[in-house]
């Protein structure tokens, strides 16, 4: 039976994956806290969502001060939220040895500081009410290593790894833990990131609403990790299967052609 939550706080909401599960959310009646750094998007957001609850945080997830804020709020014990996706996160593009270092490490400190930090900040008050979830956005990429995206791939990895023990730890506390898997999701992420869309196949490509649907759909049937379409779901299991080596040579041929039609 599918759960509903009473309050749900969503990184990155302000855009694409992110914007979606708001959405989603707050049409079944859960009250949300958004959280990015583009204030105005989250306030033009909570406003064409009325009448849902929706408090906005402005933040910036790379920064320490402003990660302590939004940790502090997630343990706060009035206002508990019982849902936590930690969506926020951003990719770069290039041979590793020419990337700026400090953006390499802000990356981490986004993808996997951030969703670390804050997942600590809630779980106790989950563990203690014995109700709660928190949903990790990861991507497809965690499936192999990703040349030319070595971070992000590295990150998304540590994501899919981290979802599946917590998932464990926490087996018969009444939480949840899900690692959600998207492939190429139409949204500002490959802009951001600078990666062209090159050859990819219309076919590949989903929407966020269907990603986050999936991930709400996944986490009501208590799932630990779902690979939201049957194409990329299939492309995980075949990476699985093959030799390693093979799958990064796979995986960095189809990099350098994007690039180059980038
Ligand atoms: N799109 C894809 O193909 C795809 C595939 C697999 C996985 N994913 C994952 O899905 C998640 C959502 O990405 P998306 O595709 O929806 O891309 P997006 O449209 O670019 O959204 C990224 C969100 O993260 C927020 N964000 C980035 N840096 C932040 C920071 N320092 N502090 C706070 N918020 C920050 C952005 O908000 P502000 O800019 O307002 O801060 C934005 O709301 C990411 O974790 C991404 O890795 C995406």
């Amino acid at each position: 039976m599918a759960p509903r939550w009473s309050r749900a706080l969503v990184t990155g909401a302000s855009s694409g994956i992110g914007e979606a599960f708001a959405r989603r959310l707050a049409a079944d009646g859960t009250e949300l806290v958004l959280v990015a750094r583009r204030g105005a998007r989250l306030r033009a957001l909570a406003a064409g969502l009325a009448p849902a609850a929706v408090e906005v945080v402005t933040a910036d997830l790379g920064e320490p001060s402003d990660l302590a804020r939004v940790e502090a709020r997630l343990a706060d014990a009035d206002r508990p939220v019982d849902l936590l996706v930690n969506n926020a996160g951003f990719g770069t593009s290039g041979p590793f040895a020419d990337l700026p270092a400090d953006r390499e490490e802000l990356q981490v400190r986004v993808n996997v500081v951030a969703p670390l930090r804050l997942a600590r900040a809630a779980l106790p008050g989950m563990r203690e009410r014995g109700r709660g979830a928190v949903v990790n956005v990861a991507s497809l990429a965690a499936y192999q290593p990703y040349p030319y995206g070595a971070t992000y791939g590295a990150t998304k990895a540590f994501l899919a790894s981290f979802s599946q023990a917590l998932h464990e730890e926490l087996r018969g506390s009444g939480v949840r833990v899900l690692a959600l898997c998207p492939g190429f999701t139409r949204t500002e992420f490959q802009q951001s990131a600078g990666v062209g869309t090159g050859p990819v196949p219309d076919g590949l490509w989903m929407s966020a609403d269907r990603v986050a649907a999936a991930g709400l759909r996944a986490l009501s049937s208590g799932r630990v990790l779902t690979i939201p379409g049957v194409v990329n779901a299939t492309a995980a299991a075949v990476s699985k299967v093959l030799p390693a080596a093979v799958t990064r040579r796979v995986v960095a041929v189809g990099a350098r052609r994007r690039r180059a039609g980038a």
